[in-house]
This record gives C-alpha cells, structure tokens and sequence, in this order.
C-alpha cells in the first residue's frame, strides 16, 4: 500500500476533475491549444502539478500531442478527441483518459468500447490477478462492438515519479503477463479502432523531456529548464520566457521527444483510462 496513499487519492481526484473539465469544455470551434491550457491551469489551481501535459490526440491520432504555443486549430464538428491527463502531488501520480466525439454520434460505438473495456477489467481487477485476465476481458469488450483493440499501447503500474513503472497491462491477450499485488497502482488504458489495431510513429508531438541534466556552463538555458521540470514529460506551452523557449527550440536535439503515435491505416481511435489502487479482494478507483 502506497504509504502517502491520502495523497494518491487527491491526485486521483484532481485528474479525474481535470478530465471531466476538458470534456466539457470540447465543443465545435473551441481551439484546442485554449482546452489544454485551462485543464492545466484547474490541475494547478488545486494544489498538484500536471504529470505530463495535457493530451488531447485526435481521429487518427492515438496519443501524445499536445498544443504547441502557436498552435490555432479547433475542434470541429465529428472529431473523436481524447482527453488523456493527469495529476501529481510530489510524484504521487493519476492518469485517466475519456474519448469526446464533437457535436455528433457517429462513432458514438467507438467511444463506447474503450469506456466498456476499462468497466470490464475493473470487474477483474483485484490483488494476485494476472494481467492477462484483464487482457482478456479489454480485447472481448472491443471486438464484441466491431472493433480492435490497438495491441502497441497498453495499462501500466504506476510508482512515485514514475509514469510507467515495471508491468504492462496489454490490450490484447498474448503479450506479457504479469502478476499485480495487493497495494500497486495501475492504469487500466484501453485503446479501440476501426483501424488495423496497430500504431506508427509519426511527427514530434511537442512533448519532451530531458534525459540528463544540461552541463550549467555549455547550456545554461537549458539547465535552468532543468531545474524546473527535472525527468518528467514537458512542453514549450509551460515555457513562457521567450529566451528560454528560443534556447528550447535551438536545443530540442538534446531532449527525448515523443513523436504522435498514428493508427497505421488512418483508422480512428478511441480510448478511455482510470488509475487504480489494487487491493486483496478488489480495487479502489482513484480517479473516479
Ligand atoms: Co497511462
């Protein structure tokens, strides 16, 4: 059991706030750079810090774009945007994630398989459970409704500061398998297509992160970044000092940055998520 577990489940709270914030705020003609900046902003206004920035991957897109500062576009009627975010509290982490269609229902049965899959392995979830059975019960939910789970993304046990600790929870059966223990926490992340089930990379998603520590005397702009955001995923939006993201831009070959992941066919794609405490006879969701 987490020992700062009260602060779990504030952050928890606060994510899951943040979540339902955003899919509120998403409507035709909202600019999506606007729906970033306020759910981070109410993260922070409640007493935590972003885990990473706020994601809100669209159609085609499964994950990891965010806004970049210039960026102008806005949601248009038939987008299927998820909105995947989380909070912290000194690396006490959330991450949770639902999937609006803007102003129509086509794929209303999209957005439904992944909300199922995630209610179906909860069902599941309890301590000493393996990975697998949940597996099991995601990649059934998604198929029952036409459609295939995205087997390269998957759930992931969570650890203080640390995202994606050591066990996945894949979408579909026949990848890893692990045993999850009373006390872990987990985020159970399915992703549905209409696609082929698969992703690709494809261009910078302006998130990165630093994987050392900036020499102070070669790079001091980039050092000063440093100190403010150590390891954990930023973007140039949480940079508002034009030299510093001028020194950003100039040195983003020194950072890791995490390219849009693409549906390998242009299908669409959906995805729902909850952070949970796993506990002896069940689960406790922390992000409800
Ligand atoms: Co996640």
């Amino acid at each position: 059991m987490p020992k700062d577990l009260d602060r779990w489940r504030r952050a928890g709270r606060i994510g899951g706030g943040a979540r339902d914030l955003g899919v509120g705020l998403i409507r035709p003609g909202v600019q999506r750079r606007d729906v970033a900046e306020e759910i981070e902003r109410y993260i922070r206004s409640q007493g935590a810090q972003p885990s990473f920035p706020v994601n809100l991957s669209t159609n085609d897109e499964a994950a990891h774009y965010t806004p970049d500062p210039e960026d102008e576009r806005r949601f248009a009627t038939g987008d299927v945007v998820k909105v995947d975010v989380g909070a912290h509290i000194d690396g006490a982490i959330s991450d949770t994630a639902a999937t609006v269609e803007v102003g129509s229902t086509r794929y209303a049965s999209l957005v439904a398989a992944t909300r199922n899959a995630v209610a179906a392995a909860e069902k599941e979830l309890h301590g000493g459970v393996e990975t697998q059975v949940l597996s099991r019960a995601i990649e059934r939910t998604i198929h029952e409704l036409g459609f295939k789970p995205v087997a390269d993304l998957t759930g992931h046990t969570i650890e203080s500061y640390l995202l994606h600790a050591g066990k996945s929870v894949p979408n579909v059966t026949g990848m890893s398998n692990a045993r999850l223990e009373p006390g872990e926490v987990v985020a159970i992340e399915p992703f549905a297509t209409n696609g082929a089930g698969h992703i690709r990379n494809g261009v910078f998603g302006n998130i990165m992160r630093f994987r050392e520590a900036p020499a102070p005397d070669r790079f001091p702009e980039l050092a000063e970044l440093f100190q403010r955001f150590r390891t954990l995923p930023f973007c140039a939006r949480w940079v508002a000092e034009p030299e510093l993201r001028e020194a950003l831009h100039r040195g983003r070959k020194r950072l890791q940055s995490y390219p849009v992941f693409m549906e390998v066919e242009h299908g669409w794609v959906s995805q729902a998520e909850r952070t949970f405490l796993v506990l002896e006879g069940g689960c406790e969701m922390l992000t409800p």
